[in-house]
């Protein structure tokens, strides 16, 4: 039977871009709330919002070239500007600022260098007014805010061929109101299916879906939850001049390792300009990412989550018969694990013959076992790669 997430399952890694007016004022995609800008001078920021010609090509090269296989985009974050065409307000960048449909635009892009396709919805808008209104009690607007958002999601469903995935975010900072209930986000969800039947869906309007997020920490859903992480190469996710705060490649390596042998994705963030250029250090990451995964992307992509992934030296993912070690804390020439299973090797401890290899440099290894301990000899003394270098156990 087609299963409609299998794709999520083995994709492991994907690219998360905010983008919007706030990239023009380059402290971040909150400033207009934390800085108290009034409405009428935000939307200003649209005439200074203008993409290069091709800026989503070169987002979808970059998520390529870093092992990536899919993407989620900022279609309407809590500002409220739409990157879309929308009949629902002018406050779209087709009307105000580039004149041009960005979705599209992004869709198009990704779609054509073979990437799965998501997009991102803020239920939060502080642009609205009826949102104001609701949030501060007007509870006989609700009708108003709900039509509102089920539109813009049904053109978002309708007009960009097939979307794969569907982030909505912002349902929680006004307090309780924005409920599934006020949203009506039941009748949301089986319209936008209705509309994409592949669709996955996260959970953020408030109702359970495909999969579930977490924040800037890893937290593994239960064995049977598909889940996904999102977080950023550095603090804030627009676009902030002056943030500095990376975290390294080797932290990198250990995210996305760490969340794909527990089942789920790294969804990493990028935080173009307002012209839609990548900032040089996140390209720099990225390409980064990218190189390590074009040696160790099978032991990455399309992994088994497994019951006990852990070893003295780090992680273990297993794929096709094969155990990847994902070694953050280097043994030295001479490997020991003790606590190799049968459920999770597939065959006797003790008995199976086993071959192994050092994936990040071809280098063959020696095996041999030591009661039920599997010693892995003729390793290198020092790692080949100091962010992770893997082991290949074939089994
Ligand atoms: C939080 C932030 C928002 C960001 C999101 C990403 O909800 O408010 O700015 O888009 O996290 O998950």
């Amino acid at each position: 039977m087609h299963d409609k997430k299998e794709w999520f399952r083995g994709a492991k890694f994907g690219m998360f871009v905010h983008w919007g007016l706030y990239s023009v004022l380059k402290r971040g995609e909150w400033v207009m709330k934390l800085d108290g800008i009034p409405t009428s001078d935000y939307e200003k920021l649209a005439e200074h919002f203008l993409p290069e010609p091709g800026f989503a090509d070169e987002w979808a090269q970059l998520a390529v070239r870093a092992g990536m296989r899919y993407a989620v985009l900022t279609t309407k974050h809590h500002d409220g500007y739409c990157l879309f065409k929308t009949d629902t307000t002018d406050y779209n960048a087709t009307v105000g600022g580039p004149r041009r449909d960005l979705v599209a635009e992004y869709v198009q892009a990704f779609r054509q260098a073979g990437l799965k396709v998501g997009l991102y919805f803020s239920l939060g808008d502080w642009h609205f007014p009826a949102y104001k209104a609701v949030a501060e009690g007007a509870r006989e607007r609700t009708d108003e805010l709900r039509t509102f958002m089920h539109t813009q999601v049904r053109e978002l469903m309708t007009n960009y061929g097939k979307i794969d995935l569907l982030w909505y975010d912002g349902a929680w900072f006004d307090g309780e109101y924005l409920s599934a209930g006020i949203l009506d986000s039941a009748g949301l969800n089986a319209m936008a299916r209705e509309l994409q039947p592949d669709i996955l869906i996260n959970e953020r309007a408030g109702t359970t879906e495909d999969f579930v997020t977490c924040e800037n920490e890893c937290k593994p859903a239960p064995f049977g939850t598909d889940w996904e992480m999102c977080t950023c190469m550095n603090d804030l996710w627009g676009y902030a001049e002056h943030d500095y705060n990376y975290k390294t490649i080797n932290q990198l390596i250990f995210l996305l390792t760490n969340c794909a042998v527990q089942g789920g994705n790294l969804l990493l963030n990028v935080s173009p300009m307002a012209n839609g250029a990548v900032p040089p250090m996140q390209r720099e990451l990225l390409t980064a990412m990218g190189n390590w995964l074009s040696v160790h992307g099978d032991a990455i992509h399309g992994v088994e989550r497994l019951q006990r992934p852990f070893f003295g030296g780090g992680r273990i993912t297993r794929r096709e018969g094969k155990l990847y070690l994902h070694t953050f804390y280097w043994p030295g020439s001479s490997l020991r694990l003790p606590d190799l299973t049968a459920d999770l090797l597939g065959a006797q401890p003790g008995k199976a013959a086993v071959k192994a290899r050092v994936l990040t440099n071809g280098q063959k290894a020696a095996t041999r076992w030591d009661g039920k301990v599997l010693i892995v000899d003729e390793l290198p003394p020092l790692p080949p790669d100091r962010a992770n270098t893997v082991i290949e156990l074939s089994i």
